[in-house]
């Protein structure tokens, strides 16, 4: 009886250290360097979520392997995923702040078989990348459709377009003026500034002699929103009655506060607000300021840090001590849920996800700015697809 006990013990010990076996996600963004709050809010947003729910799933100790790609740097990007499934031996690919970023990383997710939670990157062509690939950010032309949508909708005739020339920019274009001249509007001319430190000031001279009823505009969220609402400012474009209008990666919540006066009223498409207004949102910018000390608020990668964390956590639940690539697909492609933004849900046939789509306009609540959300399109699929 008694070796009885001692097998049933020893057996008991094994499967427990089984199930101990860490899952482990690599995490590779900039978390250094001009968009270091990339990987920043990724992170904060993934850990919202361990906070909130614990971090074990199913037995198993959720383990976040951090790789810094100090990016907008593709080489790196590819180099680290590589170690991260060939040395980590790790269970998921997560992060990717930057579409070349993603894009070079997407083989390796398809050899390895490793399922690769997009939390940012947004041009449409990331999902057909890999069939490992399962997207809980956005996509350009997603939000841009709508945008275009909104503003012919509201006597907006004539608008100007100024977008980052790298793929997410092309895309947010390309969707912009589609949706907007088949609404009847007009594209007075378009420009592409280039994806590293632009100087602004030249191209919104340009628009202002352009005199457009508005400017569309997409550039990578940080540094550069604050630059070109600084030159829109110096130009006086405010002042000639030029509006702004853009996704909301141009107000993102990491840097409204820095903008100043100038981004009053600025009406932006996105995906999340700081202010979206449901308790599970409350809740998850309450946890969010607590676990992150450092960061005033979560932005639109945070939520895409948090929801990827959900997915993956439902993964584990399924699988258990057996995760594998195609099984995992196949959940993370069924997902429905509610996340801090809204309902949302993977399209099973693209690995996309679909999502409304609020309208925002930047308004003071108490001493803070905010996008404080008034119109919406709900259950947007990338139209870029
Ligand atoms: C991207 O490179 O895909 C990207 C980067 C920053 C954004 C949006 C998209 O704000």
């Amino acid at each position: 009886m008694k070796r009885f006990t001692l097998v049933l013990a020893t057996l008991a010990f094994c499967a427990a250290a089984t199930a101990q076996e860490p899952v482990k996600i690599g995490v590779v963004a900039p978390f250094s360097g001009v968009a270091a709050d990339y990987g920043k809010q990724i992170e904060g947003g993934m850990r919202t979520w361990l906070k909130q729910h614990g971090d074990t799933v199913n037995g198993r100790k959720i383990q976040l392997i951090i790789r810094d790609t100090t990016g907008p740097n593709p080489e790196i990007a590819k180099r680290l995923a590589q170690e991260l499934v060939t040395r980590d031996k790790v269970d998921f690919l997560a992060g990717f702040g930057f579409t070349p970023e993603a894009l070079a990383a997407a083989p390796i997710a398809t050899e390895a078989k490793t399922p690769m939670v997009v939390m940012n990157a947004a041009s449409s062509v990331v999902t057909t990348r890999s069939p490992y690939i399962a997207r809980f950010s956005m996509a350009l032309p997603q939000v841009s459709a709508p945008m275009a949508t909104w503003a012919a909708r509201n006597g907006i005739r004539k608008v100007y377009t100024l977008v980052a020339d790298y793929a997410p920019g092309l895309d947010s274009e390309k969707a912009f003026i589609a949706a907007f001249t088949a609404a009847g509007g007009t594209i007075v001319d378009s420009v592409r500034v280039p994806l590293r430190n632009p100087d602004f000031a030249p191209f919104v001279q340009r628009i202002k002699d352009a005199k457009p009823e508005a400017v569309f505009m997409f550039v990578p969220a940080g540094e550069q929103s604050i630059a070109f609402m600084k030159a829109f400012e110096e130009r006086g474009l405010a002042k000639e009655g030029i509006k702004v209008i853009a996704t909301g990666d141009l107000t993102d919540d990491d840097v409204l506060q820095s903008m100043g006066e100038p981004v009053l009223g600025v009406i932006t498409s996105h995906h999340y607000s700081a202010a979206h207004d449901s308790p599970e949102n409350k809740a998850f910018v309450k946890a969010f300021t607590e676990v992150n000390k450092d960061l005033k608020r979560p932005n639109f990668m945070a939520v895409g840090g948090y929801d990827g964390m959900a997915a993956i956590a439902e993964v584990v639940k399924k699988l258990g001590n057996a995760i594998d690539g195609d099984k995992a697909m196949e959940i993370l492609k069924n997902l429905k849920m509610t996340s801090p933004r809204g309902p949302i849900a993977i399209d099973p046939a693209t690995r996309d996800i679909v999502q409304t789509v609020y309208i925002r306009r930047v308004q003071k609540v108490g001493a803070e700015y905010y996008n404080v959300e008034f119109d919406k399109f709900p259950d947007v699929k990338d139209p870029g697809k």
